[in-house]
């Protein structure tokens, strides 16, 4: 049943102690699931009006989350920036949203090399809070499988607190002011916010006035997802459904493949092929169209929409020349897959400071760029998939509250990539809806 655990898999630690990593996976398979199944198959079928071209996809959250972030405020913040950016795109393109946050399992980083050196030290490098600690020490480097442990109890503290903030009366359209009460004064983008969601109350008002009260208003449908990178712990977490006798991912509605693991005959896309969840793919700049049909072939050979998402993430100086012709040829193969445009890990660069970071405006014309395709083809420009944070951090340079190279070292704070701070999430909310209505 578990087919992909004798293929290679690029990216897996290596954990000096075999044995305490096998009773680790004994006690995460004894562990209660997440998530449901049946709500697996919910967001299939959200992903699959994605697809068709009636929804939009907003997906975000860290790069990297982290045990000490897991944290009321700073869930909270991230959640509020979502919702708002949903109400943004909701209101401002008249389209339903889906939201899905990378949120409560996001814990396990691909990296470019396999260890860092500093001043002459050579460690293995830091691959997220599930495999070992970002501080350079050797000790803190190792790869502990108890860790994985963590994971398990950091996104079920996290999963708990969004199931409550989403249901319990938070998330309620009438709370629209509420979201940005801490923010409207500081920034320009929380202003112009505030006058949307005057227009929302407004609304609101005037239905409530005619009678209408609808239940769809006072909770809000949020799903979570992170990138299926560490086989063991997503095989531990991977169960029988006992309504259908299929597998599922349980640690999260939907898990995505990530660049440097999406090879075709490795153990990543063989797990991926196997589970129910909607699966998204991460694609660069070197896919060709044959990759494209081949993933089609292999985790939706029923040609089932909402089953799978391409995210493509190609850098906005490429992405007018390279997504044309997959769109092109996916579509021509009668295959209905999401597009979703992740603006982000195609435009990363180091600042002078040393800062990895991102330009606001590329990740703009990344998207535009994506849009254009789209609109060219007759396409649906599906989503975005973006890294941001509720916390008001200067990690991506630019936005309308202008954040300067010189600013970064303020408030840097990602224990992976550059995330988009609250405004500039607000920003490319507005920005992304008018595209969407101008499509
Ligand atoms: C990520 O989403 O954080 C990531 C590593 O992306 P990619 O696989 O596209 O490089
Ligand atoms: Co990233």
């Amino acid at each position: 049943m578990y087919t992909w655990r004798d293929l290679p898999a690029a990216q897996q630690p290596e954990y000096p102690d075999q044995e305490a990593l096998r009773r680790v996976i004994a006690e995460l398979e004894t562990f209660p699931p997440l998530v449901f199944a049946g709500e697996c198959d919910n967001l299939r079928a959200r992903m699959a009006a994605v697809a068709k071209g009636e929804a939009f996809l907003l997906q975000g959250g860290d790069c990297a989350e982290t045990f000490d972030a897991v944290g009321a405020e700073q869930i909270r913040a991230k959640l509020k920036t979502l919702l708002q950016m949903g109400a943004v795109l909701t209101y401002a393109a008249s389209v339903p949203v889906v939201k899905v946050g990378r949120i409560a399992g996001q814990y396990s980083k691909p990296r470019s090399k396999p260890t860092e050196t500093r001043d002459g030290v050579t460690l293995p490098v830091y691959r997220g809070d599930s495999v070992n600690g970002f501080e350079f020490t050797e000790a803190a480097r190792t790869p502990d499988p108890e860790r994985l442990k963590r994971m398990y109890h950091a996104s079920a503290s996290t999963l708990n607190l969004v199931r409550a903030f989403t249901t319990g009366g938070y998330a309620d359209l009438r709370q629209v002011h509420a979201w940005n009460q801490d923010f409207v004064k500081s920034s320009p983008s929380g202003q112009r916010y505030e006058q949307l969601a005057r227009e929302i109350d407004n609304a609101l008002n005037f239905m409530h006035a005619c009678g209408a009260d609808p239940e769809e208003f006072k909770t809000v449908e949020f799903y979570a997802s992170h990138e299926a990178l560490l086989l063991d712990y997503e095989t531990a977490l991977t169960r029988v459904d006992s309504r259908t006798g299929q597998l599922y991912d349980v640690s999260a509605h939907m898990v995505w493949i990530g660049e440097r693991t999406r090879q075709l005959d490795h153990a990543h896309i063989e797990f991926a092929s196997r589970i129910r969840n909607p699966i998204g793919i991460k694609l660069g700049p070197t896919t060709t169209a044959e990759e494209a049909l081949q993933y089609i072939e292999r985790l939706d050979p029923e040609r089932e929409p909402g089953r799978l998402t391409f995210i493509v993430r190609m850098g906005a100086d490429k992405i007018r020349d390279r997504l044309p012709e997959l769109v092109e040829k996916v579509t021509a193969s009668g295959a209905t897959v999401a597009w979703v445009t992740d603006p982000m890990h195609g435009n990363t660069f180091e600042a002078a400071s040393g800062h990895k970071t991102r330009r606001f405006d590329d990740v703009l014309d990344e998207v535009k760029g994506f849009f254009e395709v789209h609109k060219a083809l007759g396409t649906h420009p599906g989503g975005i998939h973006v890294e941001l944070t509720g916390d008001d951090v200067t990690e991506c340079v630019g936005g309308g509250d202008e954040i300067f190279v010189d600013d970064l070292h303020q408030r840097y704070e990602t224990a992976c990539d550059p995330r988009l701070n609250r405004s500039q999430s607000l920003d490319l909310a507005f920005l992304v809806a008018e595209m969407y209505r101008d499509q």
